[in-house]
């Protein structure tokens, strides 16, 4: 794991160089979601997977700009599936990005993760993992991630992250998102996942919810790359990831690039998202 997390910072350290001297142009190509890719997530991809094709324990990776997971190491173990810079159209708005590795061992199933890692490239650039039940939070100093302290969830939070459009919200969707703001939440979202999530764990819990709606029943995000990596850290560090009804980790993923409806918080917001959502 050591190895793994080594490749992954400097992964990190490649990327961080790339996004501050790329040139900022839309490539033609099209990832398997159908955006537009970004150079950058291109060169971002290609830069993790040769980090990682270096790790013997890496037997496979799956990555949000690959249509299919690529085999490194018939002789590893580990599954790695990573989003190589989510929120990349970010970047031409000088807003932070971040990397997200969610690493498997033997299969891409939720419940196959064994640790998850992201990294957010902002004013400063940090790295957060999780593994054999804590969460740490490094800052990148001088080409060096620097251990800063253990991430704990508190029970509650004040921070409502709101994802989709409201107007194709379940009518219960907007009453639940209006009550939090009604008793005091505020409002923290940038359109990135990384730098929101980040935020709600480092300022001790809230909400981020990115439902199912009539314009997307299965969500946005990605299930083996994105949502069950943060569903791993935020169980981790004391809080919960459900769908709406269940754990998002005891989902069933289909296909590499499945989305799934998903809620990340502290215990009491992820309490009043279960019982909103198992009465509805
Ligand atoms: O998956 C890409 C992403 O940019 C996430 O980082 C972010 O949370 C989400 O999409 C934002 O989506 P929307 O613009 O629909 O709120």
């Amino acid at each position: 794991m050591n190895a793994i997390l080594e490749a992954i910072e400097r992964s990190a350290i490649r990327i961080k160089q790339a996004i501050d001297v790329k040139d900022i142009g839309y490539s033609q190509e099209q990832n398997s979601s159908g955006e537009t890719q970004l150079q950058l997530d291109i060169q971002s991809d290609l830069i993790i997977e040769e980090e990682l094709s270096h790790i013997p324990s890496v037997h496979t990776i799956a990555s949000e700009e690959k249509e299919l997971p690529m085999l490194l190491n018939e002789e590893g173990h580990y599954f790695i599936a990573f989003d190589p810079l989510d929120g990349s159209s970010l970047v031409d708005v000088n807003l932070s990005v971040g990397s997200i590795f969610g690493i498997y061992e033997g299969e891409f199933v939720g419940s196959a993760l064994v640790a998850s890692c992201y990294v957010v490239y902002g004013p400063r650039v940090e790295l957060v993992f999780a593994y054999n039940g804590k969460v740490k939070l490094y800052l990148l100093q001088e080409g060096e991630f620097e251990f800063v302290k253990e991430i704990h969830l508190n029970e509650k939070g004040k921070i409502n992250a709101p994802g989709g459009t409201q107007q194709f919200w379940a009518p219960y969707h907007k009453a639940m998102i209006d009550s939090f703001f009604a008793q005091g939440y505020r409002l923290r979202y940038s359109g990135g996942m990384v730098p929101d999530l980040h935020q709600i764990l480092l300022k001790g819990g809230g909400l981020f919810s990115y439902p199912g709606a009539s314009d997307k029943p299965e969500g946005k995000l990605r299930q083996l790359f994105e949502v069950f990596p943060f569903a791993f850290i935020f169980e981790t560090a004391g809080g919960g990831a459900v769908d709406g009804t269940a754990r998002v980790l005891t989902k069933v993923t289909k296909h590499v690039h499945d989305t799934s409806p998903c809620f990340f918080g502290s215990q009491h917001e992820i309490s009043v998202v279960l019982s909103v959502y198992g009465a509805n």
